[in-house]
């Protein structure tokens, strides 16, 4: 190949301008140039007026000092037309009319959806996992997560600390979509008491008992994770709780918040509990060295495998080893929950 393409799609995560960079330096080393497609499958579908608003040529000074920054210089975007097949066609001309003979695509499942739509359609593409949600079930881990977890532990201290002096419990959701990841190792690695997943059903009165019990144990606060899908998981009736506590009248059992799950577990406790979203600073802020150290090696793999004429794969890691697996079965998403992280959270807590 003589020249390939490279976009970052869906959420964002901390690494993926330093994949950018490895895919561009990889690539011109292997006497390949870059093309820098903006706003994910947006910038391939070329449909701004003004043509640089979509694509760029990349070269190595256009990633220098982007190894360390957060978000992603190429913009991202979620593109819905790209599920419809006269699109993903579109997009096809496109990179052919510009040259590009093969495409790193780098993002979540909804990325990896869209690079196998081209993949089926002939076309050579990549995937690269750069996603905080670590939820791709073919790759140990995923450019991101581990930046993203670095900072839920960073607030989940913080949080701590104002838990104990007021002698407080409180429940921190974390981002994940439908994978419990960060929410688990955020609680093994801040010693939380509790943690709360999608993959796993629960109740608030099981969460209530538990709470009560700490308590009991001479706990001074109670610091609960809560995966963000986990509202999905729970179990309880909430109509006949919120109809036995006069406090939660106002709830409605459909759209619940965690504020009002905290409200719950409170009623039922009785112990002060406190709710804290942690949301989009978990996808911000510089990448951690390990996240870099995957971007580097992962970005640079994609380039190697382009260039050795194998594509319709996604990279990854495991067993600290870099593999890479067919992309339609890698866009998976992950469903089982880590059980031994679970567990030790329960014996160490
Ligand atoms: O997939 C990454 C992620 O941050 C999820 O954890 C979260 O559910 C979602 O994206 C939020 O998406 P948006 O940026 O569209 O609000």
């Amino acid at each position: 190949m003589k020249r390939i393409g490279v976009l970052t799609s869906g959420g964002d995560a901390p690494g993926m301008n330093a994949t950018v960079r490895a895919v561009v330096r990889s690539a011109l080393q292997n006497n390949m140039s870059v093309v820098g497609f903006k706003r994910g499958y947006n910038g391939v579908l070329m449909r701004s007026s003004v043509q640089t608003d979509d694509f760029t040529m990349l070269t190595a000074r256009s990633v220098s000092d982007k190894i360390h920054r957060g978000g992603t210089f190429l913009m991202t975007a979620r593109c819905l037309e790209f599920k419809e097949r006269q699109y993903q066609e579109q997009a096809v001309k496109n990179l052919k009319l510009l040259g590009v003979e093969g495409l790193v695509c780098i993002g979540g499942d909804g990325t990896f959806h869209g690079a196998n739509a081209l993949r089926e359609l002939g076309y050579p593409v990549i995937g690269v996992p750069g996603t905080i949600d670590n939820d791709l079930d073919y790759t140990e881990v995923t450019i991101g997560f581990d930046t993203a977890l670095n900072t839920a532990c960073d607030c989940v201290n913080k949080i701590r600390e104002t838990s104990d002096s007021h002698e407080r419990a409180s429940i921190i959701t974390v981002m994940g979509r439908n994978c419990g990841d960060i929410a688990v190792s955020t609680a093994l690695a801040c010693g939380a008491e509790i943690c709360i997943i999608p993959e796993k059903p629960w109740t608030i009165e099981e969460i209530a008992d538990q709470v009560r019990w700490g308590v009991l144990r001479g706990k001074r606060s109670m610091i609960m994770v809560f995966a963000e899908g986990a509202v999905n998981s729970l179990k309880s009736n909430v109509a006949e709780i919120c109809a036995s506590h006069e406090s939660l009248s106002d709830i409605s059992p459909r759209h619940l918040s965690s504020s009002q799950i905290a409200m719950m577990i409170e009623a039922l406790s009785g112990h002060e509990t406190r709710a804290t979203v942690l949301g989009y600073t978990q996808r911000g802020g510089s990448p951690t060295a390990a996240d870099r150290i995957l971007a580097s090696r992962l970005g640079a793999y994609a380039v190697h495998l382009l260039r050795d004429d194998q594509y319709g794969l996604a990279v990854g890691m495991r067993k600290g080893e870099l593999i890479a697996d067919p992309i339609e079965t890698a866009m998976h998403g992950r469903t089982a929950a880590n059980e031994e992280l679970l567990s030790l959270i329960t014996e160490l807590s």
